[in-house]
Protein backbone atom coordinates (compact mmCIF):
# COMPACT_ATOMS: atom_id res chain seq x y z
CA UNK A 1 0.00 0.00 0.00
CA UNK A 2 1.58 3.04 -0.94
CA UNK A 3 2.89 5.44 2.39
CA UNK A 4 0.33 8.42 1.41
CA UNK A 5 -2.33 6.09 1.31
CA UNK A 6 -1.31 4.20 5.21
CA UNK A 7 -0.87 8.47 6.21
CA UNK A 8 -4.62 9.07 5.17
CA UNK A 9 -6.38 6.06 6.46
CA UNK A 10 -4.55 6.36 9.98
CA UNK A 11 -5.97 9.80 9.69
CA UNK A 12 -9.35 8.74 8.75
CA UNK A 13 -9.39 5.86 11.61
CA UNK A 14 -7.87 8.75 14.16
CA UNK A 15 -10.33 10.80 13.25
CA UNK A 16 -13.30 8.82 13.44
CA UNK A 17 -12.21 7.22 17.23
CA UNK A 18 -10.95 10.60 19.08
CA UNK A 19 -13.62 13.03 17.76
CA UNK A 20 -16.06 10.35 19.90
CA UNK A 21 -13.60 10.22 23.10
CA UNK A 22 -14.31 12.65 25.78
CA UNK A 23 -12.74 15.08 25.98
CA UNK A 24 -12.48 15.18 22.18
CA UNK A 25 -9.00 14.96 20.65
CA UNK A 26 -6.51 14.46 17.33
CA UNK A 27 -3.50 12.62 18.00
CA UNK A 28 -0.91 15.29 16.96
CA UNK A 29 1.04 13.46 14.55
CA UNK A 30 -1.79 14.32 12.02
CA UNK A 31 -0.15 18.18 11.79
CA UNK A 32 2.03 17.15 9.73
CA UNK A 33 0.53 17.02 6.00
CA UNK A 34 2.77 18.85 3.66
CA UNK A 35 1.28 22.17 4.36
CA UNK A 36 1.48 21.43 8.31
CA UNK A 37 5.07 20.61 7.77
CA UNK A 38 5.87 23.58 6.39
CA UNK A 39 3.52 25.70 8.82
CA UNK A 40 6.28 24.10 11.57
CA UNK A 41 9.24 24.79 9.68
CA UNK A 42 7.88 28.73 9.91
CA UNK A 43 7.32 28.49 13.71
CA UNK A 44 10.53 27.55 14.62
CA UNK A 45 11.73 31.11 12.56
CA UNK A 46 9.34 33.10 14.82
CA UNK A 47 10.98 35.08 17.16
CA UNK A 48 8.68 33.39 19.88
CA UNK A 49 9.55 29.73 19.40
CA UNK A 50 13.16 29.57 20.51
CA UNK A 51 13.60 25.94 20.71
CA UNK A 52 15.34 25.38 17.33
CA UNK A 53 17.71 28.07 18.13
CA UNK A 54 18.45 27.29 21.10
CA UNK A 55 19.41 23.31 20.35
CA UNK A 56 21.29 24.81 17.19
CA UNK A 57 23.39 27.22 19.28
CA UNK A 58 23.95 24.37 21.94
CA UNK A 59 24.53 21.86 19.55
CA UNK A 60 27.36 24.34 17.68
CA UNK A 61 28.88 24.71 21.17
CA UNK A 62 28.95 21.20 22.37
CA UNK A 63 29.47 19.12 18.92
CA UNK A 64 32.89 18.71 19.58
CA UNK A 65 32.54 17.30 23.05
CA UNK A 66 29.62 15.12 22.05
CA UNK A 67 31.35 13.23 19.17
CA UNK A 68 34.61 13.05 21.49
CA UNK A 69 32.33 11.19 23.87
CA UNK A 70 31.07 8.92 21.63
CA UNK A 71 34.10 7.81 19.81
CA UNK A 72 34.66 5.70 17.68
CA UNK A 73 31.73 6.67 15.90
CA UNK A 74 30.34 4.43 13.16
CA UNK A 75 26.48 4.97 13.07
CA UNK A 76 24.62 7.49 13.50
CA UNK A 77 20.84 7.37 13.51
CA UNK A 78 18.84 10.35 13.70
CA UNK A 79 14.83 10.01 14.10
CA UNK A 80 13.54 12.94 12.65
CA UNK A 81 16.16 14.74 11.64
CA UNK A 82 14.01 17.89 9.80
CA UNK A 83 16.10 20.12 7.57
CA UNK A 84 19.74 17.85 8.06
CA UNK A 85 21.45 21.12 9.70
CA UNK A 86 21.51 19.96 13.47
CA UNK A 87 23.02 16.42 11.91
CA UNK A 88 25.24 18.48 9.43
CA UNK A 89 26.88 20.80 12.68
CA UNK A 90 27.22 17.39 14.75
CA UNK A 91 28.92 15.71 12.12
CA UNK A 92 31.25 18.81 11.04
CA UNK A 93 32.89 18.12 14.53
CA UNK A 94 33.92 14.35 13.94
CA UNK A 95 37.47 13.31 12.96
CA UNK A 96 37.96 12.64 9.60
CA UNK A 97 36.57 8.78 8.54
CA UNK A 98 33.21 6.76 7.50
CA UNK A 99 30.19 7.11 9.07
CA UNK A 100 26.78 5.50 8.48
CA UNK A 101 23.87 7.70 8.68
CA UNK A 102 20.15 6.31 9.16
CA UNK A 103 17.47 9.00 8.70
CA UNK A 104 13.80 8.16 9.96
CA UNK A 105 10.85 9.68 9.23
CA UNK A 106 7.36 8.97 7.84
CA UNK A 107 7.93 11.84 5.40
CA UNK A 108 9.54 11.46 1.88
CA UNK A 109 9.77 14.90 1.58
CA UNK A 110 11.80 15.39 5.12
CA UNK A 111 14.09 12.37 4.34
CA UNK A 112 15.02 14.22 0.76
CA UNK A 113 15.42 17.71 2.51
CA UNK A 114 18.15 15.94 4.97
CA UNK A 115 19.59 14.11 2.67
CA UNK A 116 20.46 16.80 0.49
CA UNK A 117 22.48 18.47 3.70
CA UNK A 118 24.45 16.39 4.17
CA UNK A 119 24.93 14.55 0.17
CA UNK A 120 28.45 16.98 -0.25
CA UNK A 121 30.12 14.43 2.45
CA UNK A 122 31.65 11.74 0.28
CA UNK A 123 32.39 10.04 3.71
CA UNK A 124 28.53 9.47 4.66
CA UNK A 125 26.91 6.33 3.76
CA UNK A 126 23.05 7.77 3.82
CA UNK A 127 20.23 5.13 5.07
CA UNK A 128 16.71 6.55 4.33
CA UNK A 129 14.21 4.45 6.22
CA UNK A 130 10.81 6.10 5.51
CA UNK A 131 9.22 4.92 8.48
CA UNK A 132 7.53 5.33 12.11
CA UNK A 133 10.25 5.78 14.48
CA UNK A 134 10.03 2.76 15.99
CA UNK A 135 10.09 0.48 12.69
CA UNK A 136 12.81 2.70 11.18
CA UNK A 137 14.64 1.37 14.62
CA UNK A 138 13.94 -1.90 14.37
CA UNK A 139 14.98 -1.30 10.21
CA UNK A 140 18.23 -0.42 11.77
CA UNK A 141 18.79 -2.94 14.65
CA UNK A 142 17.77 -5.62 11.60
CA UNK A 143 20.80 -4.46 10.20
CA UNK A 144 23.46 -3.58 12.70
CA UNK A 145 26.80 -4.10 12.19
CA UNK A 146 29.42 -5.00 15.16
CA UNK A 147 31.88 -2.63 14.98
CA UNK A 148 32.09 1.22 16.43
CA UNK A 149 29.62 3.40 18.10
CA UNK A 150 25.99 4.21 17.57
CA UNK A 151 25.11 7.32 18.41
CA UNK A 152 21.24 7.95 18.37
CA UNK A 153 19.53 11.53 17.61
CA UNK A 154 16.35 12.30 19.55
CA UNK A 155 16.09 16.47 19.06
CA UNK A 156 13.67 19.40 18.73
CA UNK A 157 12.09 18.18 22.23
CA UNK A 158 9.71 16.13 20.59
CA UNK A 159 10.02 13.50 23.39
CA UNK A 160 7.94 16.41 24.88
CA UNK A 161 5.20 15.69 22.49
CA UNK A 162 4.39 12.31 24.46
CA UNK A 163 2.63 11.92 27.64
CA UNK A 164 5.23 10.65 30.63
CA UNK A 165 4.06 6.86 30.21
CA UNK A 166 4.32 7.57 26.20
CA UNK A 167 8.07 8.82 26.64
CA UNK A 168 8.61 5.93 29.19
CA UNK A 169 7.69 3.87 26.54
CA UNK A 170 9.05 4.84 23.52
CA UNK A 171 12.79 5.23 25.74
CA UNK A 172 12.45 1.55 26.92
CA UNK A 173 11.72 0.50 23.09
CA UNK A 174 14.65 2.93 21.94
CA UNK A 175 16.96 1.42 24.57
CA UNK A 176 16.11 -2.20 23.17
CA UNK A 177 17.00 -1.45 19.97
CA UNK A 178 20.53 -0.06 20.79
CA UNK A 179 23.57 -2.01 22.45
CA UNK A 180 25.13 -1.82 25.34
CA UNK A 181 27.36 1.72 25.64
CA UNK A 182 25.52 3.33 22.69
CA UNK A 183 24.47 6.42 23.05
CA UNK A 184 21.39 8.68 22.60
CA UNK A 185 21.42 12.64 22.84
CA UNK A 186 18.26 14.14 23.61
CA UNK A 187 17.02 17.53 22.95
CA UNK A 188 13.88 18.47 25.66
CA UNK A 189 12.47 22.10 26.35
CA UNK A 190 12.58 23.09 29.63
CA UNK A 191 9.90 24.57 32.32
CA UNK A 192 10.04 28.63 31.81
CA UNK A 193 7.70 31.26 32.38
CA UNK A 194 4.27 31.11 31.37
CA UNK A 195 4.45 34.47 29.57
CA UNK A 196 7.52 33.37 27.37
CA UNK A 197 5.58 29.83 26.82
CA UNK A 198 1.92 30.84 25.84
CA UNK A 199 3.69 33.35 23.35
CA UNK A 200 5.61 30.33 21.91
CA UNK A 201 2.84 28.76 21.29
CA UNK A 202 0.48 31.79 20.67
CA UNK A 203 2.51 33.77 18.08
CA UNK A 204 1.25 37.33 17.14
CA UNK A 205 1.51 36.12 13.86
CA UNK A 206 -1.18 33.38 14.05
CA UNK A 207 1.67 30.95 12.39
CA UNK A 208 0.34 28.42 15.16
CA UNK A 209 -3.01 28.67 15.15
CA UNK A 210 -2.30 28.03 11.03
CA UNK A 211 -0.74 25.05 12.36
CA UNK A 212 -3.40 23.80 14.23
CA UNK A 213 -6.44 24.52 12.70
CA UNK A 214 -4.70 22.72 9.46
CA UNK A 215 -6.12 19.33 11.09
CA UNK A 216 -9.61 20.41 9.86
CA UNK A 217 -8.39 21.80 6.53
CA UNK A 218 -6.85 18.27 6.42
CA UNK A 219 -10.20 16.77 7.22
CA UNK A 220 -12.05 18.71 4.90
CA UNK A 221 -9.71 17.73 2.05
CA UNK A 222 -9.08 14.10 3.19
CA UNK A 223 -12.49 12.93 4.83
CA UNK A 224 -14.63 15.34 2.70
CA UNK A 225 -15.88 17.27 6.21
CA UNK A 226 -17.37 20.31 6.44
CA UNK A 227 -15.57 21.93 9.05
CA UNK A 228 -16.22 25.60 9.33
CA UNK A 229 -12.90 27.51 10.02
CA UNK A 230 -14.29 30.19 11.04
CA UNK A 231 -16.10 28.37 13.60
CA UNK A 232 -13.16 27.47 15.73
CA UNK A 233 -9.85 29.38 17.58
CA UNK A 234 -6.78 28.38 18.50
CA UNK A 235 -6.09 28.41 22.30
CA UNK A 236 -3.34 27.22 24.11
CA UNK A 237 -3.11 26.88 27.74
CA UNK A 238 -0.06 25.88 30.00
CA UNK A 239 -1.10 23.22 32.37
CA UNK A 240 1.00 23.77 35.53
CA UNK A 241 0.15 20.96 37.68
CA UNK A 242 1.26 18.10 34.02
CA UNK A 243 3.84 20.83 33.31
CA UNK A 244 2.49 20.51 29.76
CA UNK A 245 1.50 23.15 27.09
CA UNK A 246 -1.94 21.92 25.50
CA UNK A 247 -2.89 23.31 22.49
CA UNK A 248 -6.63 22.89 21.53
CA UNK A 249 -9.28 23.73 18.86
CA UNK A 250 -12.10 25.70 20.35
CA UNK A 251 -15.89 25.93 19.02
CA UNK A 252 -16.95 29.03 19.05
CA UNK A 253 -20.31 28.27 18.56
CA UNK A 254 -23.27 25.56 18.94
CA UNK A 255 -22.48 23.48 15.30
CA UNK A 256 -22.96 20.50 13.94
CA UNK A 257 -20.05 18.86 11.63
CA UNK A 258 -20.21 15.76 8.96
CA UNK A 259 -17.04 13.31 8.44
CA UNK A 260 -18.72 11.57 5.35
CA UNK A 261 -15.95 9.44 4.67
CA UNK A 262 -15.95 8.19 8.36
CA UNK A 263 -19.52 8.41 8.89
CA UNK A 264 -19.22 10.21 12.00
CA UNK A 265 -21.33 13.16 12.83
CA UNK A 266 -20.31 15.61 15.80
CA UNK A 267 -22.13 17.97 17.63
CA UNK A 268 -20.15 21.19 18.93
CA UNK A 269 -21.32 23.62 22.03
CA UNK A 270 -19.80 26.43 22.37
CA UNK A 271 -16.53 26.30 24.34
CA UNK A 272 -16.37 22.78 23.30
CA UNK A 273 -12.73 21.53 22.94
CA UNK A 274 -10.69 19.09 20.24
CA UNK A 275 -7.56 18.95 22.38
CA UNK A 276 -4.49 18.81 19.23
CA UNK A 277 -1.06 18.04 21.06
CA UNK A 278 0.67 18.49 24.25
CA UNK A 279 4.18 20.04 24.61
CA UNK A 280 5.67 18.49 27.89
CA UNK A 281 8.24 20.90 29.43
CA UNK A 282 10.81 19.50 31.83
CA UNK A 283 13.57 20.24 34.55
CA UNK A 284 17.22 19.05 34.08
CA UNK A 285 16.76 16.67 36.71
CA UNK A 286 13.63 14.73 35.53
CA UNK A 287 15.29 13.88 32.28
CA UNK A 288 18.23 12.54 33.66
CA UNK A 289 15.47 10.16 35.70
CA UNK A 290 13.41 9.43 32.69
CA UNK A 291 16.40 8.59 30.66
CA UNK A 292 17.67 6.16 34.02
CA UNK A 293 14.39 4.45 34.01
CA UNK A 294 14.92 3.79 30.28
CA UNK A 295 18.03 1.76 30.64
CA UNK A 296 20.26 4.72 30.13
CA UNK A 297 23.22 6.43 32.03
CA UNK A 298 23.30 10.33 31.75
CA UNK A 299 26.80 10.74 31.27
CA UNK A 300 26.48 14.79 29.99
CA UNK A 301 24.09 17.60 30.06
CA UNK A 302 24.03 20.89 28.70
CA UNK A 303 21.30 23.97 29.18
CA UNK A 304 21.19 27.26 27.62
CA UNK A 305 18.15 29.54 27.04
CA UNK A 306 15.93 26.82 28.48
CA UNK A 307 16.89 24.31 26.55
CA UNK A 308 18.83 21.25 27.55
CA UNK A 309 21.00 18.42 25.40
CA UNK A 310 21.60 15.19 27.61
CA UNK A 311 24.20 12.59 26.60
CA UNK A 312 23.54 9.23 27.69
CA UNK A 313 24.86 5.84 27.42
CA UNK A 314 22.81 2.38 27.07
CA UNK A 315 23.65 0.21 30.38
C1 LIG B 1 7.56 19.21 17.18
N1 LIG B 1 7.25 19.67 18.53
C2 LIG B 1 8.39 19.47 19.42
C3 LIG B 1 6.72 21.05 18.59
C4 LIG B 1 6.47 21.46 20.05
O1 LIG B 1 6.99 22.50 20.44
O2 LIG B 1 5.80 20.73 20.78
C5 LIG B 1 5.44 21.20 17.80
C6 LIG B 1 4.79 22.53 17.94
N2 LIG B 1 3.55 22.74 18.33
C7 LIG B 1 3.29 24.02 18.36
N3 LIG B 1 4.37 24.68 18.03
C8 LIG B 1 5.33 23.76 17.74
Amino acid sequence: MPKTTTARSRFAEDVAYYLSQTPRQLPSEHLYDELGSELFEAICRLPWYGITRAEQRLLERRAGDIVSRVAPLATIVELGPGSGLKLATLLAARPAGPVTVHLVDVSAAALDAAGRALASDPDLAIVPHEATYEAGLAEVAAGRRSSGKTLTLFLGSNIGNFDPPGAAAFLRNLRTAISEGDSLLLGADLVKPESELLLAYNDPLGVTAAFNKNLLVRANTELDADFDLAGFSHRAIWNDEASRIEMHLVSTRRQRVRVPAVDLNVTFEDGDTIWTESSYKYRTDQIVTMLSQAGFSSTSQWSDDGFALTLAAAR
